[in-house]
């Protein structure tokens, strides 16, 4: 009997992952799995890199960790040298968190250090957006707009958290708009909430740049950003943009925003950025909130014991020089280009297919139970659980997840192969997700 808490208890029945072999997983009994999502967007290199197990390796032989209290270490000042150097225009250090949820939790948390440091007390209110997910800890949870993640927790929430509507153009954009007017009009709501909450009393306004598997792989349409970054200059808001699945390459550019054209504040990093092979995320910070920092009290006023870890961030800089030296990223848009192409081949007229979308190695389909009028499957169906399973059984690792509608109805499956995938990859991939839709939604 299993001693591990997992996530059900059914889990305890789950295979036995013990090795990694490229883009395939391997478990206990020898199947292999086509680890078509990364897990949850996360092994961009595959599972066998040799250069970050050997950089691992070495790190750990020499130093595995040294609190950052007390000491610096070379891997954590070479991958922040590395990340800001090239990152959008103003974001001059960056911090080091153990995952995604602490790098949002850093990002409020300097939010509101910075306006204390530059005597805004009053600035406490955070918009985020509705289909958002930021993570699982309290804040991160708070800022989200994940309703059936929140659902349980929502009496323990922050009340200083507000919520717009995401920009999501399949099921928003109205038959009289344009993409642009649209564009507007969702992002002209981030100005009425601050006015209506206060404009001096909002502190901060927090996106996924590209939404990842709440909403299914959604970019914004163009303009959006542009336009939600004016209105935080002008009422004076901090903008955290959250790639913690978007970023370090997955949409084709190391950050996603800048396919956006603009620079936020604070860029939150996490998945990607080690690739999986020890935990890690990052903070990308902007000149003028350090600098605040730096001339007020002169101390971040948040930490975790692990800030810094040698070990991970060597393997995240391990990560980042193979992404760079290998020209992952031009890869990443091409294959992305194949799979988006092979996808809406084998699913662009497929009745319960109403939308195929995504940027780079960040796609996903969107389930329908009519494509004429978008109307979701029932939820009690959980349609998403069950075609997780089945593309298990055909040796295909996805990542389908519902509640795109409303927090409960709709599902999207989120395809997000590693940088390193090949056309044969691509196909067996394709092969095997339209064996498994055909599985379940027969049945
Ligand atoms: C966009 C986004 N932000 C934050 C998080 C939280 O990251 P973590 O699970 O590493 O805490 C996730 C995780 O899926 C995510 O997709």
């Amino acid at each position: 009997m299993t001693k591990a808490l997992h996530r059900h208890s059914l889990d305890a029945d789950f295979p036995v992952a013990v090795k990694g072999d490229g883009v395939y997983l391997v478990d206990a009994e020898g199947r292999r799995y086509l680890d078509g999502s990364g897990g949850a967007a996360v092994s961009c290199l595959g599972h066998s890199n040799e250069r970050v197990r050997a950089a691992i390796h070495a790190q750990i032989d020499s130093l595995a960790f040294a609190h950052t209290r007390f000491f610096s270490n070379e891997p954590m000042e070479a991958l922040a040298r590395d990340l800001v150097a090239g990152a959008p225009e103003g974001l001059t250090k960056a911090w080091f968190t153990c995952g995604g949820s602490e790098s949002i939790e850093a990002a409020l948390k300097m939010t509101r250090q910075y306006f204390i440091e530059t005597g805004q007390p009053q600035r406490r209110h955070v918009i985020g957006r509705m289909q958002s997910y930021h993570g699982t800890t309290a804040g991160a949870l708070s800022a989200g707009g994940n309703m059936s993640r929140r659902a349980v927790f929502e009496p323990l929430l922050l009340g200083a958290m507000h919520h717009i509507s995401p920009c999501f153009a399949y099921r928003g954009q109205g038959a009289d708009e344009t993409e642009a007017q649209y564009g507007e009009r969702v992002a002209n709501e981030l100005e009425a909430k601050i006015l209506e909450l206060g404009a001096d009393t909002v502190a901060a306004f927090v996106a996924e740049t590209v939404v990842g598997s709440t909403l299914g792989c959604v970019p914004a349409v163009p303009g959006y950003f542009k336009r939600i970054r004016e209105i935080c200059d002008r009422y004076g808001v901090l903008l955290i943009l959250d790639e913690v699945m978007c970023g370090m390459g997955r949409t084709g550019s190391r950050y996603a925003c800048e396919q956006e054209g603009i620079a936020p504040d604070f860029i939150a990093l996490a998945k990607g950025i080690s690739a999986g092979y020890l935990p890690l995320g990052a903070l990308l910070v902007a000149d003028k909130v350090h600098r605040a920092i730096e001339a007020g009290s002169n101390e971040v006023m948040h930490s975790h014991t692990f800030t810094g870890h040698a070990a991970a961030c060597a393997a995240g800089l391990a990560v980042q020089q193979e992404v760079r030296e290998r020209d992952l990223l031009a890869n990443v848009r091409k294959m992305g280009g194949l799979l988006k192409g092979a996808l809406s081949e084998q699913f662009g007229n497929h009745r319960h297919v109403g939308d195929i979308r995504g940027r780079g190695l960040l796609l996903a389909l969107e389930l329908v139970k009519d494509r004429a009028t978008k109307e979701p499957f029932a939820a009690e169906l959980k349609l998403a659980e069950r075609i997780r399973v089945r593309a298990m059984e055909n040796g295909l690792i996805i990542y389908p997840m519902g509640g795109v509608v409303d927090g409960k109805r709709g599902e999207n499956v989120m395809v997000a192969p590693a940088f390193i995938v090949e056309e044969q990859h691509v196909f067996e991939l394709v092969e095997k997700l339209s064996k498994t839709l055909e599985d379940v939604l027969q049945n």
